[in-house]
């Protein structure tokens, strides 16, 4: 195991109707004039908004409000906030929605305490300064709601790109799992993947000897191939959105990735598709995942052996391990495709004719690197033969 820090302050409030005390906690943490930021009207028909609106309002805490986030994210919006809170001298931000909005909150948080162009922060530059957030989540994905990150698409190129810093940690969220009830299946669908994808991005590590993340990240991705198929054929379901509810949180503010490497080879070859054909981020990784890991076998095949046999039940081969790593991928893949999730370029959208582009912008984008990926760094070619695979 490596050395690591870890620090993770946010305070969680989980369970039934914790959204009517989001007013007390943002009194508890310091918000006297608060950006309530949403996306693009579901928290309006599930009436939620009006209650976090009447609970600031019970503890005579002002907000502006701005609604409007779109599914990944734009940076328009974003320097909209930005002059709005430093007009209304907003001191706390409060986001209302899923990762879409959180990120978005996160990405005028840190704009707001910064003089230069906030796109700074998505080109390598760490966030040491925000205005404080608190997060109300509607979505188990994303896990925005416990991590340090935000991913912003800059309209000008659609680049779609990540910044990180520990100001950026929400200082609450509040977690109903019952709101995450009115989601369509299909975007339930979506966050169990992107959940089990941040699982899988920390497995797949060059560090030896991490039997306790790996058994941590095995036990949620159980959780997520029990609870997953449940709320779906069941959206009213609290016990199974409940567990994956939490299970999304754990699977990305890092407790399971701390003293490792990670890959996030998927996560940036998804990004591509996500910024170019604004498919959802999960959808994207569905059909991105097998065919990275495909890609990678080669790499360490006793690391995909060991998944198949502890997360996918495969019966080790020891005489040809490769065999059990590849039917553990194929059984990530079915399993995906028995949820609903798209399995090709065509189901998602995507050209093979943008293949070039699209892997030229994951490995150089806007920030100069040249590869892309920490498990196996993989340079442009790399990339275009990954998305082939996805043909
Ligand atoms: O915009 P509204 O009307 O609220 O509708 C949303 C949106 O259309 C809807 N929705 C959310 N909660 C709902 C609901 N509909 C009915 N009932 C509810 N309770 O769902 C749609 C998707 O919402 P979004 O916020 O986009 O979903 P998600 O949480 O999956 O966020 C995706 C974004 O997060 C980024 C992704 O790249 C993508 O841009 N990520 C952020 C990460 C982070 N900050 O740490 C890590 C992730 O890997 C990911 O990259
Ligand atoms: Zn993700």
């Amino acid at each position: 195991m490596d050395n690591f820090t870890f620090y993770a302050p946010t305070y969680f409030a989980f369970g039934k109707d914790t959204e009517r005390e989001t007013g007390k906690y943002v009194k508890r943490f310091g918000g006297t004039r608060v950006l309530i930021h949403y996306g693009g009207g579901s928290v309006i028909r599930s009436g939620l908004l009006d209650r976090v609106k009447e609970s600031l309002e019970a503890e005579q805490i002002g907000y502006v409000e701005l609604g409007g986030v779109k599914p990944n994210p734009r940076s328009g919006l974003v320097y909209e906030g930005i002059a709005l809170c430093r007009e209304e001298k907003v001191d706390f931000i409060l986001a209302v929605g899923g990762g879409s909005t959180i990120d978005s909150a996160k990405a005028i948080a840190a704009g707001v305490s910064y003089d230069g162009d906030f796109w700074d922060y998505y080109q390598g530059k760490v966030v040491e300064q925000a205005v404080p957030i608190g997060t109300v989540l509607t979505i188990s994905a994303a896990g925005s709601e416990g991590s340090p990150d935000s991913v912003i698409t800059k309209e000008e190129g659609m680049y779609k790109r990540a910044a990180t810093g520990e100001a950026l940690r929400p200082r609450f969220t509040i977690m109903n799992p019952a709101l995450t009830q009115t989601l369509p299946a299909y975007q339930t669908a979506c966050g169990i993947t992107d959940i089990m994808a941040h699982l899988y991005e920390r497995y797949l590590t060059n560090t030896k000897e991490v039997e306790c993340t790996d058994r941590m990240i095995e036990a949620l991705l159980l959780t997520m191939i029990h609870e997953g198929p449940r709320a779906i054929a069941e959206p009213d379901n609290y016990e199974a959105r409940a567990n994956i509810m939490w299970a999304g949180m754990m699977a990305h503010n890092n407790s399971c990735g701390v003293g490792r490497t990670q890959d996030w080879t998927s996560h940036s070859i998804e990004h591509e598709l996500s910024a170019l054909y604004d498919c959802a981020h999960g959808a994207g990784l569905a059909v991105v995942m097998p065919a990275v890991f495909t890609y990678n076998l080669q790499h360490d095949v006793m690391r995909f052996a060991q998944a198949a046999v502890r997360v996918w039940g495969c019966q080790m081969d020891f005489g040809n391990p490769q065999r059990t790593a590849v039917e553990g991928i194929e059984a990530l893949r079915s399993f995906l495709i028995s949820i609903g999730m798209p399995k090709n370029f065509a189901e998602l959208g995507a050209r093979e004719e943008d293949i070039e582009k699209l892997a030229h912008t994951a490995c150089y984008g806007d920030v100069e690197a040249g590869t892309t990926g920490g498990f196996v760094p993989l340079g442009q070619k790399d990339v275009e033969a990954v998305y082939r695979l996805m043909l």
